[in-house]
């Protein structure tokens, strides 16, 4: 039976729905020697921002059940290293690279983008507008439909490449913002970035992470990403990336039948690196079981 795994978003075509999310795999290399890259839908690089950035101070990662806290801070080398010293091993990969963008202002991200967008190993842009562990831009931003809006607008206007903006799901109504993001030219969404948490450590009284909140992200957080994903599907009608505590195949068809074209994988890149080629081979399998020749007929099959 030939089975046709390939999805699209928008004008951006993918060999199938499985990408690499924002911060969990560097700039594709940190991770290349453990899993074959090619295979997968496409990689999506650590949130860039236009000069340098150091991030926060450690201890920045935690474990907590189920999943972990990190307030990495957006640690990254800035658009211009990015260029010169990321890009050419990316060129060559046969896989669909997507660039993140973070800014602590409207500014930047547009500034960013242009400096990106002659770039033709770069695919689309992935917009983060919900990084929780920064004080300017993250939150500030990821918590105001207006904000989110002019972002939208302004980024658009600047790129002809797909754009795609990444949502928080510490709002009460993600799909007010979706429906903005339509509105001022978004081709799609992805959602969600982390849940803020802490963790104390009881003999300190101290908080683990130095930052004292972190990004919670890891199984603890599908059920709250399924919902988010649905709430979108149902009410907007654009495309949607799924991310939030996969670890396997079955996961992804849950994201999908919720609404998702695609999805990324975060946290389960440190526990198995190799999880996206396993998870496509188990997604090939389950066509095969279920009689489905195209991956794709099961976003949004749920019906309600
Ligand atoms: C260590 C770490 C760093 C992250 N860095 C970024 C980042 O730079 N930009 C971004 O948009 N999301 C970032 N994220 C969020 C992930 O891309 C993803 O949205 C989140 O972890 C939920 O997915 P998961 O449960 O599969 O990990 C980071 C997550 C982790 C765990």
């Amino acid at each position: 039976m030939k089975i046709d795994l390939s999805i699209t978003i928008g004008k951006l075509k993918l060999k199938n729905p499985v990408l690499l999310a924002s911060g969990t795999v560097g700039y594709g290399n940190e991770i290349a020697q453990y899993t074959d890259l090619s295979k997968l839908g496409g990689i999506v690089t650590k949130s860039l921002s236009l000069k340098p950035r150091k991030g926060n101070p450690p201890q920045r990662i935690v474990e907590t059940p189920s999943g972990m806290l990190n307030a990495i801070g957006l640690a990254n080398v800035g658009v211009e290293a990015f260029i010169k010293e990321k890009i050419p091993f990316l060129k060559e990969l046969d896989t669909t690279i997507i660039c993140n963008i973070a800014a602590s202002t409207i500014e930047e991200y547009v500034e960013c983008t242009k400096i990106l967008e002659p770039e033709d190993t770069i695919k689309a842009f992935e917009i983060n507008v919900s990084c929780p562990n920064v004080k300017e831009g993250g939150l500030e931003f990821g918590n105001d439909t207006k904000a989110v809006g002019r972002i939208t607008e302004q980024v658009r206007a600047v790129t002809k490449k797909p754009l795609i903006i990444k949502l928080s799901p510490n709002v009460s109504r993600i799909s007010d913002f979706a429906k903005v993001i339509k509105q001022e030219g978004g081709d799609a969404v992805s959602a969600i970035n982390t849940l803020v948490g802490t963790s104390f450590n009881i003999m300190t009284r101290r908080p683990k992470i130095k930052n004292i909140t972190g990004g919670l992200s890891g199984p603890a957080i599908k059920p709250v990403a399924l919902a988010k994903v649905l709430e979108i599907s149902r009410n907007v009608d654009i495309p949607i990336i799924g991310i939030g505590g996969i670890m396997n195949w079955m996961d992804v068809v849950e994201f999908m039948i919720a609404g998702a074209s695609a999805i990324q994988l975060g946290t389960v890149n440190f526990i198995n690196p190799n999880a996206g080629v396993e998870i496509i081979e188990g997604l090939k399998s389950y066509c095969e079981k279920t009689s489905l020749t195209k991956l794709s007929g099961l976003t949004a099959s749920y019906q309600i």
